[in-house]
């Protein structure tokens, strides 16, 4: 079986380091506080808090992982967390009972699928979900925790409450949730750009509501060790050099890493023993062909100026609004370029961290260095 893994959640042998962050984690959220995690796409945040829910349980905390992503209305919202909610009680038949006490507008019923297995369901009472249905659901949690048997909720892809009829939802949830005492919460989602504006911008009702924290790409060291170990277990071998080199080629992103490792332990497994810098190269070039259709009509999307933006990306992202860019890359005005890059990071196809620009794919990067 392939030692590597991507695209999905990473736990056990498959994740490695990120112990501080951890730590970090665990201890703000039980020392009573609200956190937001940012990170560029596929940084590893969503594995990260469930090898940090894994800690807070073992703490004694109810944990409640709902990812926002699936959520297409309130009536939806309203019926999935509360199935996230359900899903942690330990006696289902008193938890209906409560949920109904607690809940106004909803009916919750247990039934049981063919094997027997319960499953949570409900309905609503009226046509139009009222407010006070949404401010119960919010306040579920809560209500079910205590002193001794506080809960912490995670939201994953926060960022798409944006689309759950807007400001008002995020109004209700952050004045609920700052009421709230035996909840903590944490945040994180991956458009790192509008989970930004949400928690940094003093016109957002998000603002100031939870302690930031940032998180990096795997350290280089932890990283080099991971490959040569994992490698190992089919008896292949790679050095630090060739370990270097396939960092890079995957932008030192961990999603991209495995991405590359799997490629290149397919390639290796019925015939070579040592990885070197050509199977690298020559696996990092079969990602991009197989991906050209989709990166090719992903260029195609861009406008003429974006286009040439991403051409001037791949060369250099920092200071790209200074004079000598500028000329370098012979671009518009600032304006111009603004607007350019803007349309670029809210389509994902690009991020901005401390200033500087970057691809976020790496390998689309690398097909774009065909025209460069
Ligand atoms: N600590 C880790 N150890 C090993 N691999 C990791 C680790 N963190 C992330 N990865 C790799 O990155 C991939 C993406 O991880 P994850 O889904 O947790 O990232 P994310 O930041 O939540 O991504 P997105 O921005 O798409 O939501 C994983 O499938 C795995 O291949
Ligand atoms: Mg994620």
């Amino acid at each position: 079986m392939n030692p590597f893994s991507y695209g999905t959640i990473v736990k056990g042998p498959y994740f490695y380091d990120r112990h501080e962050e951890c730590k970090r984690i665990v201890s703000t959220l039980s020392g009573g506080n609200n956190l937001v995690l940012f990170a560029p796409r596929r940084f590893g945040k969503t594995s990260l808090v469930f090898r940090a829910i894994e800690e807070l349980e073992k703490l004694g905390y109810t944990c409640i992982y709902f990812d926002f992503m699936p959520v297409y209305s309130r009536e939806s919202f309203i019926v999935s967390y509360s199935k996230a909610i359900f899903a942690k009680q330990k006696n289902l038949q008193s938890a209906v009972k409560r949920i109904a006490s607690l809940i106004k507008g909803i009916r919750p019923k247990l039934v049981f699928d063919q094997v027997g297995n319960p499953e949570f369901t409900m309905d609503f009472t009226d046509d139009k979900v009222a407010d006070k249905t949404l401010e119960d659901i919010i306040d579920l949690p809560e209500k079910l925790a205590s002193e001794n048997k506080p809960y912490i909720i995670v939201f994953d892809e926060f960022q798409e409450i944006n689309n759950l009829n807007g400001e008002n939802f995020e109004k209700l949830l952050r004045s609920k949730i700052q009421q709230q005492e035996h909840v903590n919460y944490l945040f994180l989602g991956s458009r790192t750009h509008l989970l930004n504006d949400m928690f940094n911008n003093k016109g957002r009702a998000f603002y100031n509501a939870a302690m930031l924290m940032q998180i990096e790409s795997l350290p280089e060291k932890e990283t080099i060790e991971y490959l040569k170990s994992r490698f190992s277990l089919s008896g292949m071998k790679i050095d630090q050099p060739v370990s270097l080199y396939l960092i890079e080629q995957a932008g030192n992103i961990p999603y991209y890493i495995q991405l590359l490792s799997a490629e290149v332990w397919q390639y290796m497994v019925s015939s070579q023993q040592v990885v070197t810098l050509e199977v690298v190269g020559f696996c990092a070039e079969k990602i991009v062909d197989l991906k050209n259709d989709y990166y090719f009509e992903l260029y195609g999307r861009q406008s003429a100026y974006q286009k040439k933006l991403l051409i001037s990306l791949v060369i250099s992202g920092e200071n790209v609004f200074s004079a000598d860019y500028t000329r370098r890359f012979r671009l518009s005005a600032t304006s111009t370029t603004q607007k350019a890059l803007l349309g670029l990071v809210e389509s994902s196809v690009i991020e901005k961290v401390n200033g500087n620009y970057f691809i976020s794919d790496p390998f689309f990067k690398r097909f774009l260095s065909r025209y460069a």
